[in-house]
């Protein structure tokens, strides 16, 4: 392929972003799982257009997500079953949430982001995301699945790389509908654990015997009691201004701070992280870090950084004990 077909290949990704977004909010790679079926029949499963839904599928299958025959029958590739919803590290739940309107809404205006340096979803929607999803219950749902999908991608990454046992009880803040934290639970039979994040978002999550629930906003407080307080992808959600805020309340607990973090790497390196990092100023309105700026983000808040343990997925384990 030359340069210039490549280039193209790129421009064009948010359409096929899009499409396996569709194929994955219509449920097709569960559709899939026992073997192959004709787009009619998938159409029939879906309640859409038999002709428009065998468009999408062969669009996908010359992209290697699934496998047409001559049929017209669809099977799964080895790549699109990761989109199976009971998949062992599915991405089901974040293809299902990045293509939908208002995330899409948001990107639309990066440009004026990009031009202000202004949250992109508050130029497009008025409000934040937390405000947003928190009037939206259908959209903080699909939020929620989002980052459980996502989380199932990078635990055993964590739980190989750092030991989280060493703590007898393990405060997750921000922790969503506990994904995270029912692995850690799971893993250290020795462990409780409390799960802590908005009320509408905790709501209804059962984490057993030794896990504790709680609802409210890190921005008043937290619960105490914990060993350690664990933050993954929360720091990265805020400005520093905020993340201070943040992490100031969870000092006033004391123990172990522990964030999941990716760390920008150095110049042309790690695509993923520098283009979460968009995702941020699109999204949440935050920003990834270099190791410097969470240390600077830990001082201010009356933390000092005592370590950093990366992992196969990427995402670092940063360690801070009150300064
Ligand atoms: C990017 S998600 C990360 C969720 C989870 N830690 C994970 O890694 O999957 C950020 C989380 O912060 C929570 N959050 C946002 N504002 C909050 C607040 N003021 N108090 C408590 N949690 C909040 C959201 O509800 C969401 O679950």
């Amino acid at each position: 392929m030359s340069k210039a077909a490549e280039l193209r290949r790129l421009v064009n990704s948010y359409q096929l972003s899009q499409a396996i977004h569709v194929a994955a909010v219509l449920g097709i790679a569960d559709l899939l799982a026992d073997g192959p079926r004709s787009s009619d029949d998938l159409a029939e499963a879906t309640g859409t257009n038999p002709r428009a839904l065998y468009r999408l599928l062969r669009a996908l299958s010359a992209f290697g997500l699934f496998h047409e025959d001559d049929e017209r029958r669809f099977s799964l590739s080895e790549l699109g079953d990761a989109l199976r919803s009971d998949a062992p590290e599915s991405v089901a739940g974040w293809a299902a949430f990045v293509g939908r309107r208002n995330i899409r809404d948001a990107w639309s205006v990066l440009e004026e982001s990009i031009r202000t340096g202004e949250n992109a979803f508050k130029l497009a929607h008025g409000v934040g995301v937390w405000e947003y999803r928190a009037q939206h219950p259908e959209e903080s749902e699909a939020f929620d699945r989002a980052m459980a999908s996502s989380s199932q991608l990078v635990i055993r990454s964590l739980i190989d790389a750092y030991d989280f046992g060493r703590f007898g009880t393990i405060v997750d803040v921000g922790g969503g509908n506990g994904t995270l934290l029912r692995a850690l639970l799971e893993e250290y039979p020795g462990l409780n654990g409390v799960l802590f994040d908005q009320p509408h978002v905790v709501e209804g999550v059962d984490l057993g015997d030794r896990g504790r629930v709680v609802g409210g906003s890190f921005f008043e407080s937290v619960p105490e009691g914990g060993d350690a307080y664990l933050l993954k992808w929360i720091i990265h959600d805020w400005e520093d201004e905020e993340s201070v805020a943040i992490l100031r309340t969870v000092r006033a607990q004391g123990g172990t701070l522990l964030l999941v973090e990716r760390v920008v790497e150095p110049p042309n390196e790690g695509p993923e992280t520098k283009l979460g990092d968009l995702n941020m100023l699109v999204g949440p309105g935050g920003q990834e870090r270099t190791l410097d700026e969470f240390s600077s983000v830990f001082d201010a808040a009356g933390y000092e950084l005592v370590g950093e343990t990366p992992t196969a997925s990427g995402h670092h384990v940063i360690e801070a004990a009150p300064a």
